[in-house]
């Protein structure tokens, strides 16, 4: 029997979390072979919902379910952590933009940042989902100097997703035929979802797609605009079943290793390729090996894409404007 794998969760009696917390703890996440401790977190305003939430999980009887702890308090829920998968945020509602959100949201991700340094595990590998993610994961990041910034990560899986359906559901393909989708820059309506690398079996996308008022007047806003129209058509709420399962694909590349042949999008701190300056955490094309993602570099983009990389660039740069005041 494999030892336990301490798992992080905040924003734990969220509708997120209620969409995944079962999956992780049915081995969907890390393998049926592999025990978890759930090590749930919440507001201390939230914390009656846990009694639920907790007789759930041990009426469903999970084998692979060792130990299940919860508390206000981040420095308990990432003690030892492995993993920590950070939810837990204000989601925006109708008409409001995830700038928005960044003065509501950034003390949360600033405190997360510092319990992370004080008491999770050297290599705990971190996904931020709260919005704006790939802000939330660098005010972490900012705020745990003693985590190698390789292991935080913020979520773009969700969208790289919705990008693969788009094109499998245009082509009446498989979706697990489809490889190579990339979405660029900023979990907003400023990513850049591109066709031009993508491939389905040996053929490239762009060859069986010609229609580029397809691409440029569907497939482009639908994905970066599919956020905002899952809360409109769930009067408020946003996605959940598919954030969660994002979330489990997302993690489970990033330790298991990408498909051949194939990258996911994650977002990342850049290294600088791409005309994307260091540091900024940003969506790029990546593949994982051994619990190490790599992003792929040298692809050619041509001049309008890399306009369009770069807009997504200029938002987070505002984002981080924004809370710079917050990080001294
Ligand atoms: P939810 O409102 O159901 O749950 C949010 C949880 O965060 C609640 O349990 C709440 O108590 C907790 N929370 C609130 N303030 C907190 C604080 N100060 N510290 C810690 N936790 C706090 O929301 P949800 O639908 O589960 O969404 C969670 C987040 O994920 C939102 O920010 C949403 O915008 C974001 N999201 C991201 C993606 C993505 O692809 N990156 C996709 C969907 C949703
Ligand atoms: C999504 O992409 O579904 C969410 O990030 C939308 C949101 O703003 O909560």
């Amino acid at each position: 029997m494999k030892s336990p794998i301490r798992i992080a969760v905040t924003g734990a009696t969220g509708q997120i979390c209620y969409n995944l917390l079962y999956r992780i703890a049915a081995g969907d996440m890390l393998g049926k072979d592999q025990p978890v401790i759930l090590q749930l977190h919440d507001i201390t305003e939230a914390q009656s919902a846990f009694d639920g939430i907790v007789m759930e999980l041990y009426d469903c009887a999970f084998p692979l379910l060792t130990e299940v702890v919860t508390t206000d308090n981040p420095e308990v829920a990432f003690e030892n952590a492995d993993i920590a998968l950070l939810v837990g945020a204000r989601p925006r509602g109708e008409n409001m933009e995830r700038k928005d959100l960044l003065a509501a949201n950034s003390p949360i991700f600033i405190s997360q940042g510092k319990a992370l340094n004080t008491s999770a595990k050297r290599n705990v590998k971190v996904l931020v989902v709260g919005n704006p993610a790939n802000t939330n994961a660098y005010i972490t990041l900012k705020n745990a100097p003693d985590i190698d910034p390789a292991n935080f990560s913020a979520m773009l899986r969700l969208d790289h997703n919705r990008a693969l359906s788009q094109v499998a559901l245009k082509l009446q393909m498989p979706v697990s035929d489809v490889k190579r989708i990339i979405v660029w820059g900023n979990h907003s309506s400023t990513q850049f979802p591109d066709l031009s690398h993508a491939l389905v079996g040996n053929d490239k996308v762009t060859s069986l797609i010609t229609d580029t008022a397809w691409v440029n007047n569907h497939f482009i806003p639908v994905v970066q605009k599919r956020g905002a129209a899952i809360i409109e058509a769930r009067h408020g709420k946003s996605s959940a079943a598919s954030a969660a399962n994002a979330i489990i694909n997302h993690m489970q590349d990033w330790i298991f290793g990408t498909r051949e042949n194939d990258w996911v999008s994650m977002g990342v701190p850049s290294n600088g390729c791409y005309g994307i300056p260091s540091g900024v955490i940003y969506s790029f094309p990546v593949t994982c090996r051994e619990g190490q993602y790599t992003i792929v570099e040298n692809l050619v983009t041509s001049q309008s894409d890399q306009a369009r990389m770069q807009q997504s660039y200029q938002e987070l740069i505002a984002e981080q404007e924004a809370i710079k005041h917050l990080l001294t």
